[in-house]
């Protein structure tokens, strides 16, 4: 049993979701941005990979006080937990995503000292031999009554969670930017498929500032 997984990414028109200095680009207009802030109220859990915290320091929280007000209200956290896949306990210890209600996933091959830094800064979940194991993980979650997690990239950890067959749907806005760059991250990058793609099903298309978000339903590998 794993919680129902959702993956919410930006893409500039040619499917870029950065550029090739792996820096964040910002790809979505005003009203996109609120919309991903309602898209994270509504889920008990906000996953991002190493690579993404690395790359753009991301907070993760709720933006908007009437939204946090809102969930607090429901006798929730004003939060969802924001949780971090880091095999290696890379993540640096003033990362902007720490703090309470984090949560970074770790593996046995995480050095020790990096462990113990990152201690008081967040929960720490060791599930993995050498890489985290995303179903375990999933499957920890749940037990814990986490029924709800929006991934929120990157390219990497997209991919590998699309490969094991762990997502549900895919939310993508695309956005009115070229970025180019054949090293630049897709939304769903790692070795790629040969053959058995994923398969997707059209659920929505709708225009949002000057792009259009795309709603799809994973119908299987
Ligand atoms: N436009 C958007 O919507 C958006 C959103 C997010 C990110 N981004 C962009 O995406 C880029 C970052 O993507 P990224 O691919 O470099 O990093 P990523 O997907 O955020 O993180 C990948 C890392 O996660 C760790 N990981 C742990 N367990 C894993 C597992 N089982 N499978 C796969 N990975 C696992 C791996 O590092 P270890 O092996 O060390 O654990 C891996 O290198 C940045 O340029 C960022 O700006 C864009």
């Amino acid at each position: 049993m794993r919680p129902y997984v959702l993956i919410n990414s930006a893409m500039s028109a040619d499917g870029k979701i950065s550029t090739v200095a792996r820096k964040q680009v910002r790809i979505s207009g005003e009203n996109d941005l609120q919309r991903v802030d309602a898209l994270r109220a509504r889920f008990d859990a906000v996953m991002v990979g190493v690579g993404t915290v690395l790359a753009d320091d991301p907070k993760l929280t709720i933006k908007s006080q009437a939204l946090k007000r809102q969930r607090a209200d429901q006798g929730r956290t004003e939060n969802p937990l924001r949780i971090v896949v880091d095999s290696r306990a890379r993540i640096p210890s003033n990362a902007a995503v720490l703090g309470p209600n984090a949560l970074v996933a770790t593996s046995k091959r995480a050095p020790r000292k990096s462990v113990e830094e990152l201690k008081n800064k967040a929960e720490l979940l060791v599930v993995g031999e050498n890489k985290v194991d995303l179903a375990a993980l999933f499957e920890c979650l749940k037990d814990r009554g986490v029924e709800s997690v929006l991934v929120e990239g990157g390219a990497t950890l997209n991919f590998a969670l699309l490969r094991l067959g762990l997502v549900d749907a895919i939310y993508t806005f695309i956005g009115n930017i070229i970025i180019g760059g054949s090293d630049a991250p897709t939304l769903a990058d790692g070795e790629g498929l040969r053959d058995d793609f994923v398969k997707l099903n059209l659920q929505e298309i709708r225009q949002i500032d000057d792009g259009v978000l795309i709603k799809w339903r994973i119908v299987g590998l």
